[in-house]
């Protein structure tokens, strides 16, 4: 191999230095600048999250209303952006209006931007951290032939966000306190998560000086497919087959056994967490919390407890024990969201409207780090050896 290993999946190569996000897998462990998730998803919120990523410290007060009123300020889109809407297909999946919505941000913002300059940087950040939540919620209002409804500024982000899914012009609408503390949470959960594939993809594509918003929008389409963000969508679907299939848990158990058959259980598993995710233990609590709320007649209790078998069954079996296969991230947080009014098909969108402060954070920390160059892995070559050129008439 020469002077370079030979590392699929990257499973052993760290591609970069940061200080951000702290992860032990074996002792399920996560922490975002020293700060244990777990006193974070308890005390914090998510703009103050947002703070301590970028900034690498907690806000005092009056940091953190300066901060919360910067964001306000970047919440709009330009008025174009609504025609850009209009020529998605009306049932394009959200994901692929996401990828296109902030990729095309970049050609408002590129002319005199200095990826170099700290201070341009900043500003690109607070303008992805704004707008995500107009860009998600636009989405889902195209989709539906509602009217774009615009942020309202006296609101704090996740009710902002509810605010701009749900509000009508023709009622007034105020986002369930209930709701707004458990979307507050979500996102403080999936802020960050160190060099993770859509994060790398961040630093990759803007390793070469690429526009911030395109760099984003490569993150997304990452983000996207069901074994990273899109895991929560596909979660759903399997655990409303199991339910619909008079909840045969243990044929889906089988099938995620058999190497014969594609199907994995969707929001099991991961590349570093090997004991359990700590994300997922607060989730669960959080869900479990919600429903006892909502009373025990609630439409979403089959699913949970479909769910909970689910994790019994898999934790019991040699094959996941084996493995160190345990509940991620993915795994409870749909039903929250499916609880909330939020469809299916919103719930990786709203996985990246959370991780784009860390998305933006890391790509800050690469352009500001003395070692950055463009990424450019090698590779093992396996094709043919030199051989000359056989012209067409005598191949
Ligand atoms: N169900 C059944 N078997 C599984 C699963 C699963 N969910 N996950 C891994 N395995 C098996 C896999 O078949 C392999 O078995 P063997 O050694 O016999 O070939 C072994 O476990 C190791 O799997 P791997 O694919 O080499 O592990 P990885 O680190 O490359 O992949 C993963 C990690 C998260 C992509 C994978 O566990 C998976 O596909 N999980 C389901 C999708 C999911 O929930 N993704 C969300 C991840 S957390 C949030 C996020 O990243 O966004």
């Amino acid at each position: 191999l020469g002077y370079f290993t030979f590392d699929p999946g990257f499973v052993a190569t760290a591609s970069c230095r940061s200080s951000i996000t702290y992860l032990d897998g074996d002792k399920g462990i996560l922490e975002y600048r020293g700060y244990p998730i777990e006193q974070l998803a308890e005390s914090s919120t998510f703009t103050e999250v947002c703070y301590l990523l970028l900034h690498g410290e907690l806000p005092n007060k009056d940091d953190l209303s300066k901060f919360d009123h910067t964001i306000t300020t970047h919440t709009m889109l330009h008025e174009a952006m609504k025609r850009f809407y209009s020529g998605f297909r009306r049932d394009a999946h959200p994901m692929s209006t996401m990828v296109g919505v902030v990729g095309a941000l970049s050609s408002f913002y590129h002319h005199g931007e200095d990826i170099h300059d700290p201070e341009h940087r900043k500003i690109t950040a607070h303008r992805l951290i704004a707008k995500m939540p107009t860009i998600a919620a636009w989405s889902y209002r195209y989709a539906n032939g509602q009217p774009m409804v615009y942020p309202k500024n006296s609101l704090d982000y996740s009710s902002n966000f509810l605010h701009m899914m749900f509000s009508m012009p023709t009622e007034e609408y105020t986002p369930d306190p209930l709701y707004v503390k458990a979307l507050d949470l979500l996102l403080i959960l999936h802020a960050d998560h160190e060099q993770n594939a859509s994060t790398s993809t961040v630093r990759l594509a803007g390793s070469s000086g690429a526009n911030p918003f395109a760099a984003l929008s490569a993150g997304i389409a990452s983000l996207w497919g069901p074994a990273h963000g899109g895991a929560n969508e596909a979660v759903i679907r399997m655990l409303q087959d199991i339910v619909d299939s008079d909840n045969d848990v243990a044929h889906y158990v089988a099938r995620a056994k058999d190497k014969s058959d594609r199907f994995r259980l969707m929001g099991f598993g991961h590349r570093v967490y090997k004991n359990f995710d700590p994300r997922a233990v607060i989730i669960r609590k959080t869900c479990m919390d919600l429903l006892a709320k909502l009373g025990p007649d609630n439409e979403y209790q089959a699913l949970f407890d479909t769910a909970h078998e689910l994790e019994k069954i898999a934790l019991a079996d040699d094959y996941f024990v084996k493995r160190n296969l345990y509940p991620n991230v993915d795994f409870y947080s749909g039903i929250i969201l499916l609880a909330m009014g939020i469809p299916l098909n919103m719930f990786t969108v709203i996985f990246a409207m959370a991780r784009t402060v860390g998305w933006i954070s890391q790509w800050n920390e690469m352009i500001a780090d003395d070692d950055f160059r463009i990424g450019r892995p090698r590779q093992l070559y396996t094709g043919a050896n030199t051989r000359d050129y056989v012209d067409i008439e005598n191949r």
